[in-house]
Order: C-alpha cells, then sequence, then structure tokens
C-alpha cells in the first residue's frame, strides 16, 4: 500500500505535526509500506490529487489538520483516511461545543463559558482560580491560568499580537491531577497521569521537551477509578463519533475535601505521535510497538 503521511500545515501545532509526522513515516516504511512524507500546504488538493495514494495518514494538528476540513478534503477525492472523519473532528476540535455533546452522554466536563477576550481582560470572567484556552487550539497553545488570588485579569488577551481568535472559552479551574487515556477502535487502551517535572502545569514546554513531564503508567489511582476513566474516555469518543486512535484528556480532582470528579477537559482526534507522545507510550504498554499502532491505523482508516 502507498501511504501518505499528511504533516506540518500552517496551525501553530505545525513543528509538532513535523515531529508526529516523521515518526509516523518512518514506523509505517519499516512496516512494509510506500511512504510519501507530505508537508501540506495550501496546494494540497493539487498535490493529493496527483498522488493518489492508497491511504492518508493524518499527522497534522490543529486548524486544518484536526478541525474537519482536510477530512473533507480527502471525502470529495475518495482518498482514505486514519483518524477521525468530518463531523467528529469539527466538534472535538471545537472545546465549547464537544462539551455540549458530551455532556449530554453523561460524560462531566468543566463548567465555563464563551467570552470576548477584550472583556475577559478588562474584569473577570469568572472567580480565579479559573482557566482561559483558544476555542480551537492544541498543545496548550494560548492556555492561561488564573490562580487564585490574582487580582487583575490577564492582560495578554488584550494584546494586538493575539492569534487565537476573539472568543476565548473561561473555565473553572480543577484541582488535583492530570489523567490522559487512548482509545483505539472501540477499547481504551490504559491511563497515564501526568505530573509536570519542572512548570507547574503541562504546558507546552512540559509536552514536548525531554523530560518535561513525568509520566505514570499506568495511573496510580484506584482499580475501580482507572476503570471510570476507561469508561469515560471511550463514552466521549464514542459520544463525539470519532474513529480510529483518539485520546481523552480528564482532570480528577482527589485534594482532600475536594469533590472526586472525574472530569473530561476534552477529546483529542489526532493526538500527538512524537517521541515524547502519550499515546504510543499508552499502546506499547497494552502491547502495541509503535510500529503496530500505525499500521493499525492505516488497516482501520480502509476498513
Ligand atoms: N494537540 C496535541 C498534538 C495532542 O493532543 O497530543
Ligand atoms: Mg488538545
Amino acid at each position: 500500500k502507498h501511504v501518505a503521511v499528511l504533516m506540518g500545515g500552517w496551525s501553530s501545532e505545525r513543528e509538532v505535526s513535523l515531529s508526529s509526522g516523521t515518526a509516523c513515516a518512518r514506523a509505517l516504511e519499516g512496516q512494509g509500506y510506500r511512504v510519501t512524507p507530505v508537508d501540506v500546504q495550501p496546494d494540497i488538493a493539487t498535490v493529493l490529487s496527483a498522488l493518489r495514494p492508497d491511504v492518508a495518514f493524518n499527522a497534522l494538528h490543529g486548524p486544518a489538520g484536526e478541525d474537519g476540513t482536510i477530512q473533507g478534503l480527502l471525502e470529495i477525492l475518495k482518498i482514505p483516511y486514519t483518524h477521525s472523519g468530518v463531523l467528529a473532528s469539527a466538534l472535538a476540535m471545537h472545546k465549547e461545543r464537544a462539551k455540549t455533546i458530551m455532556r449530554a452522554a453523561g460524560v462531566s466536563v468543566p463548567e465555563g463559558r464563551v467570552v470576548n477576550r477584550h472583556e475577559a481582560a478588562k474584569s473577570h470572567p469568572l472567580a480565579p482560580p479559573y482557566v482561559v484556552k483558544p476555542i480551537a487550539e492544541g498543545s496548550s497553545m494560548g492556555v492561561i491560568i488564573v490562580r487564585e488570588g490574582r487580582s487583575h485579569p490577564p492582560q495578554e488577551l488584550a494584546r494586538p499580537d493575539w492569534t487565537y481568535g476573539d472568543e476565548v472559552l473561561v473555565e473553572t479551574y480543577i484541582p488535583g491531577r492530570e489523567l490522559t487515556c487512548a482509545v483505539m477502535g472501540d477499547r481504551a487502551l490504559g491511563v497515564i497521569e501526568i505530573k509536570p517535572a519542572t512548570g507547574e502545569w503541562y504546558d507546552f514546554d512540559a509536552k514536548y521537551a525531554e523530560g518535561g513531564s513525568i509520566h505514570v503508567l499506568p495511573a496510580e489511582i484506584k482499580p475501580n477509578v482507572y476503570q471510570r476513566v476507561q469508561e469515560l474516555s471511550l463514552t466521549a469518543h464514542q459520544a463525539l463519533g470519532c474513529r480510529g486512535v483518539s485520546r481523552a484528556d480528564l482532570r480528577y480532582d482527589d485534594t482532600p475535601g475536594g469533590t472526586g470528579a472525574l472530569v473530561v477537559l476534552e477529546v483529542n482526534t489526532q493526538p500527538g505521535m512524537t517521541q515524547t507522545s502519550l499515546v504510543p507510550e499508552i499502546a506499547a504498554h497494552a502491547g502495541f510497538s509503535f510500529g503496530e499502532l500505525v499500521q493499525w491505523m492505516v488497516e482501520d482508516a480502509t476498513l
């Protein structure tokens, strides 16, 4: 089979995608596929029409790669592709819409609302602590955590060079632990607890710097909680209509006097596939090498 590995693109996660794509292309070659790496540019329709691969391996992250648009193009070109389709991609990428769907499926999600960034820079939209997120970004790009007791709202929201849109999502900060769960088809593969090694939270540097975070796999939580995380992740994957592999990010408030709640922050339909990424690590623990994982994705795309 001839597989085109789509990577790069022009989102703020371009570099992450190049890393994911390079790792996947190498692994697919190792599994015996004929591989063409494709750095996605605005002429992608022309490139794919000429190339006509048997399968497109989607290693893109962020807008234009994860939000249903490239998926729509691949549908029109009748090229099978890995990961989620048009609707699930668009829904999952929009953090606010995704929460509506997940809540309706019985999954707890953070309380919050959408506000104008200039308003949020003038006065606190919620009582601190709270989190400000771009509605449709990944890798913690543009995320601001406003700590308890902070008097001023985040001024960076008013900057002219803010590139993440005028509408932002503000959510109550959920204390406790950071968990993530990989889903592969119709089953959850396992749960990692992430502990930031240097910074205060799992920000961009903690995600991609060597040693930037500590991954505890399997997460050291009670077996019934572990099981519940897997159930919630699978429910969220199915409620959004995801296909192939996805990764749910959760907070678990087990602080003394805390709620004990498991809250799903989001589902990533194009989870990172870099050397420090979570899904390949969870898959390995479940018995799938990196090569077997990407092979499963390609074969699943053509079912
Ligand atoms: N957005 C990054 C790539 C992730 O979810 O892993
Ligand atoms: Mg994400």
